[in-house]
Formats: structure tokens, C-alpha cells, sequence
């Protein structure tokens, strides 16, 4: 395993100044800072940035049946929140992989879950893993079916896969966060059979219980120190530009948080 800020062999540097690059590296960086201020109670909710809601991560691991004996992937980890929740509830043995150095680090230091540093070519062996899931990754990747068909390889024959997509209701949208692609419903369900996976199950991240009140008021501590300590930084008011779009959209359902059960033909 990599060192978590090493270059893994599938990684390509966002070392760029984009809006994904400020949103995935350097505020994963300030919110790690954040959550280690505000105290171990806030690492969870801090460190769950595309997954919503225990409720939605809970839904997954029921149908993907994930206990002790597996090993588990989460592709593009970031923080390690969704590791770090999915080996709380299950005792699973977690693989974490990003892209983004700032992510890989704070998973360390937060849950003391090593990342390999990799995007879509994944560093790993072919049916190496029982279980992988990809929470709210798959519309910021540039090439949506080399990340499924690279989970499908890791992933051994009848594996497990979840994943959280933010998929466009009624497209063309009226505004788009810079670096992401929402595919329709119809379009990820024929490019995740296309990668050589079975669908059984969907649900709408809204069917979902609401987060517990605590996690909601410890995940908004954190934006609000995050918010005092770096408001004036341009990269705090690209990324906050960034979720505000995102917010939006769910907001108003032109986008839909879409849970995926699957499994590898
Ligand atoms: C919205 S965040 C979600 C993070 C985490 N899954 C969660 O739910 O808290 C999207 C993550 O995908 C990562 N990512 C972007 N491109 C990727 C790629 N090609 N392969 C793997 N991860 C990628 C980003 O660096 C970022 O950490």
C-alpha cells in the first residue's frame, strides 16, 4: 500500500487550480484541519462530502451484505468518512483510493485509514475485492465507463457494487458545477450493465431517513469554521460556489441522489 500522499501507478496530478481541484484537495485539507479542532464527534459528518446520509451508506451495505470476512473498496474515498462508517458497521477490511492528495491525507489523519493516491486506473488486482462502492464520484470523472469497467476488474466474479450517483432528471440542466457530467438514469443504468455488472436494486437518496440531529449540527459546525477561517480564500469561494449549484439542483429536482446495487457478471 502506498503511502497516502504517493503517487499511486493510475494517478493523474489535479494539481491545476480548477474547481475540482480546490474542492477535493484543498478544502479536504481545511475540513480535516476543521474536524481535528472541533473533536473526534465531528470526523463523520466532516468526512462524508458525496454521500449524504448514514441512512443512504446503511441502504448500501444492507444490499451489498458486506460483513467481517471482505474486503471492500471505496473508490474515490475522500475524506474516509464512507470507509470509516462502512468498517464501523460491518468490520470489513477497507481499501481506500483518490485522487487528490489532500483527501488521502485526511483520511489518515482522521480515521487512520491509509489511501492509495490513483484515479480511474485503479492500482489494484484484478478480483481483488468482494465489495466496492463509489459515493458521489462517478459524475466528477472525466471517463465514466473506464471507472466502472476498472470496478468491475477489481471486483471479483459476483462481487458486490454500490454507488451514488447524482443523476440529471430533466436535462439539459440550467446550470452545471465546473468539471461535473450527471448522466440520466437510463444512461447509468445501461453503462453500468455495459461494464459487466447485474443491477438488483435502486432507491432516491430522498426515500432515505433524514441524518440524525447531531450529525446535521456537527457537519454544520465544521462548514461554519471552515466558513470564519477561509471565506476570503478564492478557493473556499470556488468550492462554496461549487456545493451552492449542487444544492440547488437537488433543491429544486433537476438532480436526484440515486443509489445503485449491482453485482460483477
Ligand atoms: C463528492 S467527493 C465524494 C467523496 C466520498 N466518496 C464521500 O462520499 O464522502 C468525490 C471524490 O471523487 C474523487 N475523484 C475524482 N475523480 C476521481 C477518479 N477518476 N477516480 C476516483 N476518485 C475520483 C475526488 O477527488 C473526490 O474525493
Amino acid at each position: 500500500m502506498h503511502e497516502p500522499a504517493d503517487d499511486g501507478p493510475g494517478h493523474r496530478s489535479r494539481d491545476d487550480g480548477t474547481a475540482m481541484e480546490a474542492e477535493f484537495d484543498t478544502v479536504a485539507r481545511w475540513t480535516a484541519d476543521a474536524a481535528v479542532e472541533l473533536g473526534p464527534d465531528h470526523f463523520l459528518p466532516a468526512a462524508c462530502r458525496g454521500s449524504g446520509s448514514p441512512g443512504a451508506m446503511r441502504w448500501l451495505l444492507d444490499r451489498l451484505a458486506v460483513g467481517g470476512r471482505d474486503t471492500m473498496l471505496d473508490c474515490g474515498a475522500g475524506l474516509g468518512g464512507p470507509a470509516a462508517f462502512a468498517t464501523g458497521e460491518t468490520g470489513a477490511r477497507l481499501l481506500l483510493c483518490d485522487p487528490e492528495a489532500g483527501a488521502c491525507r485526511g483520511a489518515a489523519r482522521l480515521f487512520g485509514l491509509p489511501a492509495v493516491r490513483a484515479d480511474s486506473r485503479l492500482p489494484f488486482r484484478s478480483a481483488a475485492v468482494d465489495v466496492a462502492w463509489s459515493l458521489g464520484v462517478l459524475c466528477t470523472v472525466d471517463d465514466q465507463p473506464l471507472l466502472l469497467s476498472e470496478l468491475r476488474r477489481v471486483l471479483r466474479p459476483g462481487g458486490r457494487m454500490g454507488l451514488l450517483i447524482y443523476v440529471a432528471a430533466h436535462p439539459p440542466l440550467p446550470e452545471q458545477p465546473e468539471g461535473n457530467d450527471f448522466p440520466t438514469d437510463t444512461v447509468a443504468r445501461a453503462m453500468i450493465d455495459a461494464a459487466g455488472f447485474t443491477l438488483h436494486d435502486s432507491a432516491t437518496t430522498g426515500d432515505m431517513a433524514a441524518a440524525p440531529p447531531e450529525w446535521t449540527e456537527r457537519a454544520v459546525a465544521v462548514q461554519d469554521l471552515l466558513e470564519r477561517r477561509h471565506g476570503d480564500d478564492p478557493r473556499w469561494r470556488t468550492a462554496a460556489r461549487q456545493s451552492g449549484i449542487m444544492g440547488r439542483l437537488l433543491g429544486d429536482g433537476d438532480l436526484v441522489g440515486t443509489l445503485y446495487h449491482a453485482t460483477a457478471r
